[in-house]
């Protein structure tokens, strides 16, 4: 079985869909930290499948150690972890305690039962602010912010538990900009509040919930002057795990890969699209840049092709039209309900 942390969440959801979908057996555990039980209802009913879900922080050992006990788990793939970039700042040490502390207990205890094969949701963030692009897996390594951070020390905890103990084997994926949703429209990315990113922001304004979006800055050197970023579709994304997964369960060692299509695409041609799929107009203003923000940054993802037989095959219109239902089937978001208990299969008890 596939231990799958944060498998309620945006990225998470897709890759339970697509590994159950690839006949694969899982346990989904979370906290709903950032999530709520009802995908875990939708993920069932898109999938037709069942599967366990233990409702967990992975801050608690004892918990987590429950279901190794219960669960023969092969490998685990790692998604959960705090991810809002500018929160981060606020709160550094929310942060590290949760990204970073929780990786620690899981790898400890993943290490006390000899399953040593995990997949790391890490991110093109720590690339930091390269202008080497297309970027190469062994572009050097920088982060500018305690979210950035954290990837990148749980990347190089991995590397030296990897050097320590060779019987380990760990994918590092490197995320570039995840956008879409599933076909269904029963399953995306679900922000609370007002979206920091620039899709959830988009589809807010396509859909009269917010009046403009901010373009943060066009003075960047790109051919219209706003920030160009590799936006990939999350079920790409998401069969790329499935890659990754059937990769390390057959191979040991560490490698970091990039996941992301190879193609950049500026703020502006991401709002045209995103009119082209919906049908409505994406009012925005020109406003300062955002601090932090890079001008560009998409992938070289050749060695995820050469190594894990996986490529981005979805087109920049098929994420936003997919964006696009998501927010026409869920015109308030997923809501939250309680977990239907006739779907899940079993819990843990201590
Ligand atoms: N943007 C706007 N207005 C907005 C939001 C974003 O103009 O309201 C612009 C940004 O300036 C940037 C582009 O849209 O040029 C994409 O911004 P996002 O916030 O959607 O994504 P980022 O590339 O800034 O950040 C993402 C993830 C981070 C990750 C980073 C690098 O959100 O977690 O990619 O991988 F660290």
């Amino acid at each position: 079985m596939i231990l799958i942390t944060g498998g309620a969440g945006y990225i998470g959801s897709h890759t339970c869909v697509e590994l159950l979908n690839a006949g694969y057996e899982i346990v989904v555990v979370d906290n709903f930290s950032n999530s709520n039980p009802e995908v875990i209802n939708r993920i069932k009913n898109v999938t037709g499948k069942d599967f366990v879900f233990v409702e967990a922080d992975l801050l608690d050992q004892e918990k987590i150690e429950g279901i190794f006990h219960i669960y023969q788990i092969d490998a685990v793939i790692h998604f959960a972890g705090f991810k809002a970039v500018g929160e981060s700042v606020e709160i550094p040490l929310t942060y590290y305690h949760n990204n970073i502390t929780s990786t620690l207990l899981l790898c400890s205890i993943m290490d006390k039962f000899n399953v040593k094969k995990m997949v790391f949701s890490s991110s093109a963030t720590v690339y930091g602010d390269t202008d080497l692009v297309p970027i190469q897996e062994n572009s050097p390594l920088s982060a500018t912010n305690p979210y950035g951070n954290t990837k990148l020390m749980v990347e190089q905890i991995l590397k030296d538990l990897s050097t320590a103990d060779d019987s380990w084997s760990i994918a590092l994926l490197r995320y570039f900009n995840p956008i879409g949703a599933h076909i269904s429209g029963l399953l995306g990315e679900n922000p609370n509040g007002i979206p920091n990113n620039l899709l959830p922001y988009i589809s807010k304004v396509a859909s009269g919930e917010l009046e403009y979006l901010n373009v943060f800055g066009n003075d960047y050197p790109t051919k219209d002057g706003t920030g160009m970023r590799d936006y990939i579709h999350v079920v790409d994304l998401s069969l790329g795990h499935v890659k990754a997964l059937n990769k390390i369960l057959y191979s040991k060692g560490i490698e970091a890969y990039n996941l992301g299509t190879g193609n950049g695409y500026t703020v502006i041609e991401v709002i045209n699209a995103y009119e082209e799929a919906s049908g409505k107009k994406v009012d925005y203003k020109i406003t300062p840049r955002r601090p932090g923000d890079i001008a560009i940054s998409y992938a070289d993802p050749k060695k995820a092709k050469r190594e894990l037989g996986w490529a981005a095959i979805r087109s920049l219109d098929d994420m936003c039209r997919d964006s696009w239902n998501f927010v026409q089937v869920n015109p308030n978001g997923i809501k939250k309900t309680n977990i239907d208990k006739k779907l899940v299969v079993s819990s843990v008890k201590k």
